[in-house]
């Protein structure tokens, strides 16, 4: 009876998993080229999609099926930060109309806990969404100086002290 759902809950886990990768990887590479304000954002992000694994794995686990732990997209190779944050934008953009059709279709199942599920996740996505469409309007309108702002927030936190994250 719970079938569909384990199946709908375990390509969301493939789709947090392939986020997890893709933020990590931007997070490195923008830490790399000195924009610790946005290798900050991606890091947090891929935790919270890591907690968004957990959840989907709680369920799938209740409803007695097995978490399948395959990410369903390799690693897309971005160095570029505008571009970054398109791919991260169109991302969160696939998560919320998936997820959002997903809590329908668990709905129609009278599965409404796997539909909590999906609802809660569409919440988280669509903040994500926010941080990344803000941040990529920055980057619009201030060009080199919003890259430039991010590579003097290093150096102010190395001048102040302050540990790197
Ligand atoms: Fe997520
Ligand atoms: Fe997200």
């Amino acid at each position: 009876m719970y079938e569909k759902s384990i199946e709908l809950l375990n390509k969301a886990v493939g789709d947090e998993l392939a986020a997890v990768h893709q933020y990590m990887y931007f997070h490195f590479h923008c830490e790399d080229q000195g924009y610790d304000l946005l290798a900050g954002l991606f890091f947090r992000t891929a935790i919270e999609e890591m907690g968004h694994i957990e959840r989907c794995a709680e369920r799938i686990l209740f409803l007695g099926g097995d978490v399948e732990l395959v990410a369903a997209a390799s690693v897309t190779k971005i160095q570029d930060v505008g571009k970054m944050l398109e791919m991260a934008r169109l991302m969160e953009e696939t998560s919320i109309k998936e997820y959002n059709l997903w809590a329908n279709e668990c709905s129609a199942n009278a599965d409404s806990a796997s539909k909590k599920v999906f609802e809660d996740l569409v919440v988280d996505e669509e903040r994500h969404y926010d941080q990344y469409d803000t941040e990529a309007k920055n980057l619009q309108k201030f060009g080199d100086r919003y890259l430039a702002l991010q590579s003097i927030e290093r150096s102010k936190n190395i001048a102040s002290g302050a540990p790197a994250e």
